[in-house]
């Protein structure tokens, strides 16, 4: 089901509206449950009958494998079977055959101890079924339960007077209570239709007795499920439930064959008082599967089970009589169903040369005055959709034709519910030209265009972005369409849709300024007022949304900066200065470029030159999104440009940490060493000499600036790291403003992780195996590094606050491993080991130790 919202999202000057629907399709209808699994059935009542179970979803015979079954087994499988099915206990069950057909069944080899709940609880003895389709037997099982509601007179299997069980057998119930909620419940525990309102319903004569009064809200499942009480009180009138039949014609055409009906989802051959249908009836049916009316019915005998009807009255509008009983029966009905309308000799059923029942026999139908309202009935009455065309064809050996003139207005059912003409004596001979007629199932196609403005743009199915469009939906068809519908494809199950009253045969779908969200793929399709849910094929449009680049600025070292450039008809040219050029037209050319505000826009004299522009002509606010948008150019000589300056004309500066020991962290962040100097390096992309960098810190509490020249187009900063957020900002004074431009920037977050650390087993905090950052992580210092020596050894005392160095000294390991090699240009005046050296990961197999002075006192954090 799809389910729609309408929207007006906007409305257009010179056509009506546009609206679109959003489609949210539901689907995945969800299969109930049905606890119910076990059933009896033509028995004639709920509670007697043929057993069966439903596996898989499928009703079928259940039959036992009868090896050491005795009657006292099978006997509790029929106690459980009634208790499963609310019908009191087991009476009897039988081994019955039938000798008429086999049926499909389910063969279980089960065994029940008589307490269970539910056949589904009984024990499965082999747990081996035979549950294939192929399995077909003649044998079933008839079980008779004690029943606790059942119809009286008639048994019929929807209708009656109810009986439910009571201690003194089969009893009425009160008319009192019983109303239309607990009519409803009993006839839902029928398995038939809702209950249907009699008017003679008369309540039956008799004294009151003592009998039971249901109180039902409606929604229970078994009228034992309603409050009940002993009364004494009128017994309540006969109910009917409609039936919940179907038909078939089975065994011979598409259009013919035996008549069955089916009920509680059982199909069986019609029988009965068929002598009572009545001609409507029979074109019911026909008319049911598709079939045209009914041409002939043939009664014949053939011995089996029906469904009897009973039709008493005469329903002359309703399909089938109401009261369907199970019987035996050696009648049945072949009924021949046949449209009165055909085509033939087309391609299909749906073209062709037109013919109507004329008696036993086809006419066909002359061209003359046939109208096109007289074909379109014909193919609607077909099933075939849609008229594509008519026209005559001339048969050399025609059949005779009707004398029939046929004036439809089109909205008829049949062909021969239209009023009709007999042909004058004139008229009579049409010759040998016959109507042929071509449905189509569906309308064709339409034809879809793209409109834009700025005509290099049509039937390129491009638009600019910001440009206004339309899509226009147009079809040939012989009929004028009612609407015409739009959809863009949001995704695989999600569209927009638009639909559109057609003017003509076209319908126009205007867009305002096309959008990213614009490209993609469009259909339209359209319907007819008389069949208003019923959509042609669809055409498909892919629209590409490009950007515009049909402005630049140039010679101005930046593309945001320079003299203004516009191509037109793929020609670029300078734009001369005129009246109409000022900062708001400068600004939507900024906007375009994506190169922020404009800052100043002025007249550029290049006389005594002259050369060829364009003048441009303005209709603008200031507030569109392209310069062409709202102005023309047309060709002009012109000793005057035009400059345009717009904010953003610096490229973005680059920051590097050039030196220092950081460590980019999990989250993309750098961590620096605590009391660490960094150094780090903004630079530009040559663009414009001169100006001068600053970094931005922003520290938690505070802003501060560190600002220094530009040399070659780059600073470099060294300063004593805090925590905080650092940028490089670029200043330049050009065309008479300053302009900046920052760059991204980066979190530096402060760490006690310093990189160096003596390991001592004795826990001696100053002395021990020396262990340094390489990569990121805490490796031994291996004493292959050649220039490791008691000066960096006392640099790692001062670092670690363990006074001077005493000694340092090699360790042999029996193996390699992963240590770090050190590279120094240190002095040993420095405060930390990583401010004057490197690492690098190194395979040793001996490492340096370290023995210095002093306790661990505080480590230095300057
Ligand atoms: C049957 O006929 C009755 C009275 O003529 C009418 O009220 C009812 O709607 C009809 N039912 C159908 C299904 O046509
Ligand atoms: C900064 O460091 C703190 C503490 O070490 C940590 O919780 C935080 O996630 C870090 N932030 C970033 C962006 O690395
Ligand atoms: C800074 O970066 C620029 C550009 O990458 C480079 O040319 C320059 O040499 C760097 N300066 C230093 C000191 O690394
Ligand atoms: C800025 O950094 C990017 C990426 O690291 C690099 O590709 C570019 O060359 C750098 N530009 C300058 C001027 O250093
Ligand atoms: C930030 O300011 C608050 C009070 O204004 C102060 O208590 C805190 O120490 C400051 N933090 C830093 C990192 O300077
Ligand atoms: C700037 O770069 C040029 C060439 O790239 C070089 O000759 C000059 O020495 C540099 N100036 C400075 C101050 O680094
Ligand atoms: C750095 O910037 C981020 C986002 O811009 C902010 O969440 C964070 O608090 C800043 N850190 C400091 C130390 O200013
Ligand atoms: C540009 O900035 C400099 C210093 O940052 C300042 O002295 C000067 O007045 C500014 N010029 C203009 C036009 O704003
Ligand atoms: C440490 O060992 C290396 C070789 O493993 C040797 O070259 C170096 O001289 C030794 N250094 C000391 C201080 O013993
Ligand atoms: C370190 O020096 C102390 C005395 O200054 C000495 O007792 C100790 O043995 C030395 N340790 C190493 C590993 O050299």
């Amino acid at each position: 089901m799809l389910s729609s919202q309408w929207l007006v999202v906007f409305k257009w000057p010179f056509v009506g509206f546009c609206c679109f629907v959003l489609l949210t399709e539901t689907s995945g209808a969800s299969q109930s449950n049905d606890p119910v699994d076990a059933r009896l059935v033509e028995g004639g009542s709920r509670c007697s009958g043929r057993l069966e179970m439903k596996y898989e979803g499928t009703w079928k015979t259940l039959t036992f494998k009868v090896t050491g079954s005795t009657s006292a087994t099978k006997i509790k499988i029929a106690q459980v079977a009634c208790r499963q099915m609310g019908c009191g206990s087991a009476i009897s069950i039988t081994h019955n055959v039938n000798h008429v057909n086999q049926r499909p069944a389910w063969e279980i080899e089960m065994m029940c101890d008589g307490t269970e709940r539910t056949l589904r609880e009984c024990r499965d003895t082999n747990s081996r079924r035979r549950v294939g389709r192929t399995f077909e037997t003649e044998s079933s099982q008839e079980v008779i339960c004690s029943d606790s509601v059942r119809f009286g007179n008639g048994n019929s299997v929807c209708s009656g007077s109810l009986n439910v069980k009571s201690d003194n057998g089969w009893a009425p119930v009160c008319e009192e209570g019983f109303d239309s909620e607990a009519q409803k419940v009993v006839c839902k525990e029928f398995g038939c239709g809702p209950p249907t309102v009699s008017k003679d319903s008369s309540t039956p004569e008799g004294v009151p007795a003592l009998l039971k009064k249901f109180q039902c809200k409606g929604n229970e499942a078994r009228l034992q499920d309603c409050a009940s009480s002993t009364h004494k009180c009128k017994q309540a009138p006969a109910i009917t439930c409609q039936g919940s039949y179907d038909v078939r014609l089975v065994g011979g055409e598409t259009c013919e064959g035996i008549l069955e009906g089916k009920l509680e989802g059982e199909w069986r051959p019609l029988a009965g008082s068929l002598a009572l249908w009545k001609a409507e009836h029979f074109n019911n049916v026909c008319e049911k599967l598709g079939c045209g009316s009914v041409l002939s019915t043939l009664k014949h005998n053939r011995y089996g089970r029906v469904w009897e009807l009973s039709c008493w009255e005469s329903h002359t509008n309703s399909s089938f009589c109401k009261t369907w009983m199970p019987q035996f029966s050696h009648k049945s009905m072949t009924v021949t169903c046949a449209e009165n309308v055909r085509l033939v000799g087309g391609l299909d059923r749906c073209s062709g040369k037109l013919e109507i029942k004329s008696g036993p026999s086809w006419a066909s139908v002359c061209q003359q005055s046939f109208t096109t309202e007289n074909a379109q009935v014909t193919c609607a009455e077909l099933g075939c959709g849609f008229l594509y065309s008519y026209h005559s064809k001339h048969y050399s050996n025609a059949e005779q034709a009707t004398s029939l003139v046929f004036k439809c207005r089109g909205k008829e059912k049949h062909l021969l519910d239209c009023p009709t003409d007999t042909r004058s004596a004139m008229e009579e001979d049409c010759g040998e030209y016959r109507t042929e007629i071509n449905c189509r199932e569906r309308g064709e196609e339409p034809h879809m265009d793209i409109h834009t403005l700025d005509q290099d743009f049509g039937y390129r199915s491009e638009v600019v972005k910001g440009q206004r469009f339309a899509i226009s939906c147009s079809t040939g068809s012989l009929y004028k369409p009612f609407s015409m519908r739009l959809r863009y494809e949001v995704d695989s199950d999600q569209a927009v849709e638009w639909i559109q009253p057609t003017v003509g045969k076209t319908a126009m779908f205007f867009f305002p300024a096309a959008e990213d969200a614009h490209q993609g793929y469009y259909n339209c399709d359209y319907n007819y007022e008389f069949k208003p849910d019923f959509f042609s094929k669809q055409q498909l449009l892919y629209v590409t949304v490009t950007e515009r680049h049909d402005v630049r600025l140039v010679d101005g070292h930046s593309r945001c900066a320079g003299r203004l450039e516009v191509e037109h008809q793929k020609k670029w040219s300078s734009v001369s200065y005129q009246h109409s050029w000022s900062l708001k037209e400068a600004a939507i050319v900024c906007r375009q470029l994506s190169c922020g505000a404009a800052v100043s826009t002025s007249k550029v004299d290049n006389s005594p030159e002259v050369l060829s522009a364009w003048r441009f002509y303005s209709d603008c606010d200031g507030s569109e999104r392209a310069l062409m948008e709202c102005g023309v150019v047309k060709k002009w000589s012109s000793s005057s440009t035009i400059e345009v300056v717009c904010t953003d004309i610096l490229h973005k500066p680059n920051i590097t940490i050039i030196s220092g020991p950081s460590f980019t962290n999990s989250e993309g962040g750098q961590m620096i060493s605590m009391g660490h100097s960094i150094t780090i390096n903004c630079s530009m992309e040559p663009q414009y000499p001169g100006g001068h960098f600053s970094v931005k810190i922003n520290s938690l509490n505070q802003t501060h600036s560190l600002t220094q020249p530009a040399v070659n187009h780059s600073a470099v900063f060294t300063f004593t790291v805090t925590e905080g957020n650092y940028s490089c900002v670029y200043h330049n004074f050009l065309f008479n403003h300053n302009f900046s431009s920052e760059s991204l920037s980066l979190l530096m977050n402060i760490t006690d992780y310093i990189g160096v650390m003596l390991d001592d087993e004795d826990s001696s905090p100053c002395s021990g195996k020396l262990l340094v950052d390489v990569q990121g992580g805490l490796k031994l210092l291996s004493a292959e590094s050649i220039v490791w020596d008691l000066k960096h050894a006392s640099v790692v005392c001062r670092q670690l606050g363990c006074g001077s160095a005493v000694s340092t000294n090699n360790v042999t390991l029996p193996t390699k491993e992963k240590m770090a090699r050190f590279y120094s240009d240190c002095d040993g005046s420095e405060s930390a080991l990583l401010d004057c050296g490197t690492t690098v990961e190194w395979f040793s197999s001996s490492y340096v130790q370290v023995n210095c002075t002093g306790q661990q006192g505080a480590p230095s954090m300057k």
